[in-house]
């Protein structure tokens, strides 16, 4: 996303997602989180960091370029700009003076899962309450609004319940995450009771399992990436296509196939074989995918991927999605694919030819943390297509 042009007298824009943020711009009216002591971290890229320390401020900005907050450098007083203009049940979202102005006398009850049978007759004994939804990044198992969507099925069930979300992200330390939310807890309740649920089954109310199975389907119906990587010649095209052809005939889900070479002449059309390119190119591939997982279906991609980190950036952004990423490395080795030279590339590129060409004169980093490697020297397709189907049949992702 580019960052806006930056006026000299203006703060520095930042989009949310370039900063580690143990609390949220969406709370920032709030005094109690700006009092001294408050664990917030707010860590600058360096050329930002450099450019908010002479204008003395940062300004947080929406993926739109939006100005939310402006925190003051290097003091770090959070003054809001406005509130988020969109994302699904803002209207829930309030602010915790915003929250005090319409409700006293509940009972606070914060949660980060959805609310079991048990926790409901818990709940169901506790008079008015309200359901504190934390739903910041990192916000365990479900999707933050699958949560919110849960969350609001358990109040439906109960008496007297009112649903408000915070949007508190875990940074992975837990200490620093549960000072954060006693502190957003408190800010809430402000004297008011507060209610722990106690950790619990996976036991849920009907309606309230059914946003969970939406939100979470089982493996057999999760959006998946299948990711084929391996050198040019490897079998790999070879092999997506063969599984493409039976996930169709199947007929249980919706395919797509996103193959290097198909790719390269429409969605990276114009691109090169530079690192840099690939890097795109994948990248490419991997934010497609991941919009299909999103949706339930199955993406099979094909490409070299030769890069490590930019095959981990797409599982990342694969799970992101709440999708399953399955990686076969198609591990033929350079000799056999050379051998094979079905296109006569590896002869252009021996010649001279061709520059950068993976394996010759450009490196393929073979994945450590492949789910299924496989090597089709010497193999039939289908022999070698037995090893995918076993691994994608033990991991559950598929019933073929
Ligand atoms: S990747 O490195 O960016 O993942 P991608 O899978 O899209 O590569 O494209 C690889 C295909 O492009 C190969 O199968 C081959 O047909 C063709 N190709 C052309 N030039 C090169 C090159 N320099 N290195 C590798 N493959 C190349």
């Amino acid at each position: 996303m580019p960052t806006p042009p930056v006026p000299q007298h203006c703060p520095t824009p930042v989009e949310l997602d370039d900063l580690e943020l143990l609390t949220s711009g969406a709370l920032g009216d709030d005094a109690a989180f700006n009092r001294p002591g408050s664990p917030v971290t707010l860590t600058l890229p360096e050329p930002v960091a450099a450019q908010a320390r002479s204008v003395g401020a940062v300004e947080l900005v929406d993926p739109e370029g939006l100005p939310l907050a402006r925190v003051s450098w290097p003091a770090g007083v959070v003054d809001p700009l406005t509130h988020p203009q969109f994302g699904p049940f803002r209207e829930l979202a309030l602010t915790p003076a915003a929250y005090r102005a319409q409700h006293t006398g509940r009972t606070v009850v914060p949660l980060a899962d959805p609310i079991t049978t048990a926790q409901l007759e818990e709940l169901a004994g506790l008079g008015p309450v309200t359901l504190l939804a934390f739903t910041g990044t990192g916000t365990p198992w479900l999707s933050p609004v699958g949560l919110v969507r849960a969350t609001r099925a358990a109040a439906a069930l109960l008496p007297d319940a009112v649903v408000v979300t915070v949007p508190v992200p875990t940074h992975g330390d837990p200490e620093a995450d549960h000072a954060l939310g006693v502190q957003v807890v408190e800010a809430y309740a402000a004297g008011d009771p507060v209610h722990g649920l106690r950790e619990d089954d996976t036991d849920y109310p009907p309606e309230v399992a059914a946003v969970v199975d939406h939100d979470r389907p089982p493996a057999d119906r999760q959006g998946l990436v299948l990711f084929f990587t391996g050198l040019s010649g490897s079998g790999k095209s070879t092999l997506a296509r063969a599984l493409v052809d039976l996930l169709l005939e199947q007929g249980e889900r919706t395919v797509t196939s996103l193959d290097g070479d198909v790719v390269r002449r429409n969605l990276s059309a114009g691109l090169t074989f530079s690192r840099e390119d690939r890097e795109t190119n994948i990248r490419r591939i991997g934010w497609v995918a991941a919009e299909i997982s999103r949706h339930g279906g199955v993406a099979v991609v094909s490409p070299i991927a030769p890069f490590d980190e930019t095959r981990k950036q797409v599982r990342a952004m694969v799970a992101d999605a709440g999708g399953a990423f399955f990686l076969v490395h198609v591990a033929t080795p350079l000799e056999e694919c050379e051998r094979r030279d079905r296109k006569g590339l590896y002869a252009r590129a021996r010649a001279g030819e061709i520059p950068e060409f993976t394996g010759i004169s450009s490196p393929y980093e073979e994945p450590a943390d492949a789910d299924v490697r496989v090597d089709t020297t010497g193999r039939t397709i289908e022999d070698a297509l037995g090893d995918v189907l076993a691994g994608l049949r033990e991991a559950g992702y598929l019933t073929l």
